[in-house]
C-alpha cells in the first residue's frame, strides 16, 4: 500500500528507525496484535516484552512503554535487541566466553558482545535496511534519472542487492518515473550498481562492527576469534553479507537460522519460564531455567517472581570482568521499576537474588 494510496488515505508507519514515529499509531498497532495475540478476546491484560535499540533517549524508551501499557499491557519490559536476538540465535550466552551477534533490521544494526548472560558491549548505529533502500533510490535517480518508490527500492535490494560480488552477476527491470520526461520508464538495472549504491551504508555497518570488536575484552575478543559472529535480522539476507564480514574482519561468520525472527523468539523464550513455573508444585525452587535461585516468598508471587529473577540474571547477571552489580542499578530503575538485586556467593558459583518492592 504504501506510495500507493489515494489522497484519503495515509499509509503509515507507526515506527521508524526502531523507535516509536507515530505514538497513537504504535499504540493502536500494539493493542491489535495483543487482541490478535488473543484471539480477539477483550479484557486481556498480557505482559509484554519489547525489543528497543540499544542506544535509545529515556524519551523513545518512555514511549515504547506508554505505548504498550495504554494497549492494555499489564507489565511492559523492555529488551535490548541485540540481547534477545542472541537468545533468539541459540547463542550459548549464558556460558563465560564471549558471544558476538550484529543483528542487521530496518532501522538499525545492533551489535552486542555477551557472556555471562550480560551485555558487555552494545552499541545499535541507525543504519540498516531503510538505509540501503534509500541509497538505492538516490542511486538510480542520480544514474538513471529513475523515480522509485520504497518498495521498488527494498524488491531491488532484496532481489540483486549484494555486499560483495556475485558468483553470476544478476540484472533486473525497474519501472518508475522519469525524473525529466515525467512519464513511466523501465530500465534495466545490474547486481553490480546496487552493490555500488550499497557501498556507504554496507560500509558504516562494517565500521560498527569493527569498533565492537576493538572494545571487547582481549579474552573476550579471542572466544570471539573461535566462535565467530552471528548474523540476524532482515539484513543478514543480503547477498554475501556474511562473506564480506568475514573478509573484513577476518573472523568466521555465520547466519541465524531464522534470522527475520530471531528477536521475537529471544523475547519469547524470555517470557516462557513464568509459564513453565505456572505449573510447578514447587514455589521455593524453580524446574525451569533458574535452578540457583531460591525464593522465600509464598506460591502466588513465586511466578512473577521467578520471571524477574530470570530476567535479572539475562541482563544483570555478575559477569567475570569485575563489573560490580550495584553500578547497574542506575539502569536497572529504569527497565525493572519495581525489583532491586543483591549479589551473593552460591555453593555452585554467583547467584543473583530478586527482592520484590511491591
Ligand atoms: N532477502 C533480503 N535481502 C536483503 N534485505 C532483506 C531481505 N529480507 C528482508 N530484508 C530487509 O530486512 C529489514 C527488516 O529486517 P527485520 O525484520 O530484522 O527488521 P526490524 O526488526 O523490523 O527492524 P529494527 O530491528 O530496526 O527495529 C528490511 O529493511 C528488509 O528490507
Ligand atoms: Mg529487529
Amino acid at each position: 500500500m504504501l506510495g500507493r494510496t489515494p489522497g484519503n488515505i495515509t499509509a503509515i508507519k507507526p515506527m521508524r528507525d526502531g523507535v516509536i514515529a507515530d505514538f497513537e499509531a504504535a499504540e493502536r498497532m500494539l493493542g491489535y496484535f495483543i487482541r490478535k495475540a488473543h484471539k480477539g478476546k477483550r479484557l486481556v491484560r498480557p505482559r509484554v516484552i519489547i525489543g528497543v535499540p540499544s542506544e535509545i533517549t529515556q524519551v523513545e524508551r518512555r514511549a515504547v512503554k506508554d505505548s504498550a501499557y495504554r494497549a492494555k499491557a499489564s507489565e511492559v519490559h523492555l529488551i535490548e535487541e541485540g540481547m534477545a536476538a542472541a537468545i533468539g540465535a541459540g547463542m550459548p550466552i549464558t556460558e563465560a566466553s564471549g558471544n558476538m551477534v550484529v543483528d542487521i533490521g530496518g532501522g538499525t544494526t545492533d551489535i552486542a558482545v555477551l557472556s555471562l548472560a550480560g551485555t558487555v558491549y552494545s552499541k545499535s548505529v541507525r543504519v540498516a535496511g531503510n538505509a540501503m533502500d534509500e541509497a538505492i533510490t538516490q542511486y538510480v535517480r542520480k544514474e538513471h534519472n529513475l523515480l522509485i518508490g520504497e518498495r521498488t527500492a527494498e524488491r531491488i535490494k532484496m532481489e540483486i542487492g549484494s555486499a560483495a560480488p556475485l558468483d553470476k552477476p544478476k540484472t533486473l527491470e525497474v519501472k518508475g518515473r522519469h525524473q525529466l520526461e515525467g512519464k513511466p520508464t523501465t530500465i534495466v538495472i545490474s547486481d553490480g550498481e546496487i552493490r555500488e549504491a550499497l557501498a556507504e551504508p554496507i560500509k558504516l555497518i562494517i565500521q560498527a562492527v569493527r569498533d565492537g570488536l576493538e572494545r571487547t575484552p582481549p579474552e573476550l575478543a579471542a572466544d570471539i576469534c573461535d566462535r565467530g559472529i552471528v548474523l540476524t535480522g532482515g539484513g543478514a539476507l543480503l547477498l554475501k553479507m556474511d562473506e564480506r564480514l568475514r573478509m573484513e574482519t577476518g573472523l568466521p561468520v555465520s547466519i541465524a537460522e531464522d534470522p527475520l525472527s530471531s528477536v521475537v523468539l529471544g523475547a519469547g523464550k524470555m517470557l516462557a519460564p513464568a509459564r513453565c513455573c505456572r505449573t510447578s508444585t514447587c514455589c521455593g525452587r524453580s524446574r525451569s531455567t533458574s535452578r540457583n535461585f531460591h525464593w522465600p516468598y509464598g506460591p502466588q508471587r513465586h511466578r512473577d517472581a521467578e520471571n524477574r529473577m530470570v530476567l535479572a540474571s539475562l541482563f544483570f547477571g555478575l559477569d567475570p570482568l569485575g563489573r560490580r552489580l550495584d553500578r547497574r542499578l542506575g539502569s536497572l530503575s529504569g527497565v525493572w521499576p519495581t525489583a532491586s538485586f543483591q549479589s551473593t556467593d552460591g555453593a555452585d558459583g554467583h547467584v543473583v537474588v530478586a527482592h520484590d518492592l511491591t
